[in-house]
């Protein structure tokens, strides 16, 4: 199995949209929560939610999402239904070397953050290429935030250089084999072990 996912990036250029839609902006963080911002995205409800770079202080709010997301979901992420990842390998996750991965992160504004989502890619040995991975709480699911994480991380990914993204997901894993059609049709997947697929995206080529 490749890397366990996660995500690299220099000064990315930001992007505000909706859902699916980016485009540059020009705003600047509004506060410390909001350091290395890097896009927003209303839901249909009217609620936003702003992306930006992890930090090691997210630990407590990644830990909470991981504790109240299903079985399901921690299977398909992590390969295995864990509840709890042990302090120290958190903090090794976020402890991020940015030439080599990028890791972004969702949350819903309101006095108190909730973290709903995040993504990343880590380059691999090949030149110009990097694997993903993505999340999206339960509660969150089904309301158009992978679809703008990955158009998110694809246009990111272009931007640092990257040509190639692969993915490690398992067969029984509809959404998020559904979501590679709609953004990226020109997609290959192949059998890679056991129930799990190796799909590849070339940046290069069109997105939906
Ligand atoms: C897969 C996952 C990221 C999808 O995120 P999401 O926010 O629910 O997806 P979206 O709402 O943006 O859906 C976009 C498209 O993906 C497809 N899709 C997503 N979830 C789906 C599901 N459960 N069943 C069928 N299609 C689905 C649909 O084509 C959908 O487009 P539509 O709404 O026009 O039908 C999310 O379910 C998740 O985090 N799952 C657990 C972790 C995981 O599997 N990570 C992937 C590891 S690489």
């Amino acid at each position: 199995m490749g890397p366990s996912a996660l995500l690299a990036g220099g000064a990315f250029q930001k992007f505000s949209g909706t859902q699916n839609n980016m485009r540059p902006q020009t705003s600047e963080p509004i506060s410390n929560a909001r350091l290395d911002w890097l896009a927003e995205f209303q839901l249909a409800d009217g609620r936003k939610l702003f992306f930006r770079h992890v930090s090691p202080d997210d630990e407590p709010l990644i830990a909470s999402a991981i504790s109240t997301a299903s079985r399901q979901t921690l299977l398909h992420r992590f390969f295995s239904p864990i509840r709890k990842v042990p302090p120290e390998m958190l903090r090794r996750m976020l402890a991020l070397d940015r030439s080599h991965e990028v890791c972004i992160v969702g949350l819903v504004e309101g006095s108190e953050p909730k973290l709903v989502c995040g993504a990343r890619y880590v380059r691999i040995e090949e030149a110009e290429a990097a694997e993903i991975a993505l999340t999206v709480h339960d509660d969150f699911q089904r309301l158009g935030l992978g679809e703008f994480l990955l158009r998110l991380l694809m246009r990111m990914g272009r931007e640092d250089g990257i040509r190639i993204f692969e993915a490690y997901v398992m067969n029984s894993n509809v959404g998020m084999l559904k979501l590679f059609e709609k953004v990226a049709p020109g997609h290959s997947r192949r059998h890679y072990e056991g129930d799990v697929s190796r799909v590849v995206i070339e940046l290069g080529s069109k997105v939906s």
